[in-house]
């Protein structure tokens, strides 16, 4: 296995504490910087895996194809969530944090992959914060997610993704097993500070009941 995505790894600062990694997925047209300073605030001291997708669109890295807007490409989608999981496992073999308790936040694009790989890697994440996501595609048999918490934030007026597709996602994750809450606001599609704040609440929510 390698380590063959563009990334940066920020170690754990209070090695002590052992908190879960931060798995920083970002959207299209960005790159591995975007949310380190997300990541940081998010989960203060955790250590950061950032990789940069591997496709271009237009000069845009995502994390894979698409056919047009909201239109996957879902072989290339199949075949990138098993590069980016097993890349997961590559990092954490050489930057020594422990591949059980790894936490995406990903926006859009980045949040797509990161719910395909709940789907198709029951085993890559053990919750993830999904800023603007969609329904990336539907297994069958659907994996079994329990014990996994997802947090999903929505915007009423974001023009890339309908209500009905977000509710769409929720009900998809809550039949796997996984517990789903979900944050509307009246945002386009973009992370507001009141979404970043009630992610945050719901993290810490989260890992004082796994007891992290
Ligand atoms: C996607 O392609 O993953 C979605 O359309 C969101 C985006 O624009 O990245």
């Amino acid at each position: 296995m390698t380590l063959d995505y563009i990334h940066r790894f920020v170690p754990a600062r209070n090695q002590g504490e052992q908190l879960p990694t931060l798995l920083l997925l970002h959207g299209t047209g960005g790159n591995e910087e975007d949310l380190l300073g997300l990541g940081s605030q998010l989960l203060p001291g955790a250590a950061l895996l950032s990789p940069r997708g591997k496709i271009l669109e237009n000069g845009m890295p995502r994390f894979f194809r698409r056919l047009a807007e909201g239109v996957f490409d879902v072989e290339d989608l199949q075949q990138r969530t098993e590069e980016l999981a097993d890349f997961i496992l590559a990092a954490s073999q050489e930057y020594h944090f422990d591949p059980a308790r790894v936490i995406a936040a990903g926006f859009s694009n980045g949040a797509n992959i990161a719910a395909s790989m709940m789907l198709l890697r029951p085993d890559a994440l053990y919750a993830a914060v999904l800023y603007h996501p969609m329904v990336p595609l539907i297994p069958d048999p659907l994996p079994d997610l329990t014990g996994v918490d997802i947090f999903i934030t929505a915007g009423r007026n974001d023009p890339l993704i309908p209500v009905p597709e977000t509710e769409r996602l929720e009900q998809l994750l809550q039949q796997t097993g996984a517990t789903v809450e979900t944050h509307w606001s009246e945002s386009g599609h973009s992370l507001s500070n009141s979404e970043f704040r009630s992610s945050k609440e719901w993290l810490e929510r989260v890992l004082s009941a796994k007891k992290m």
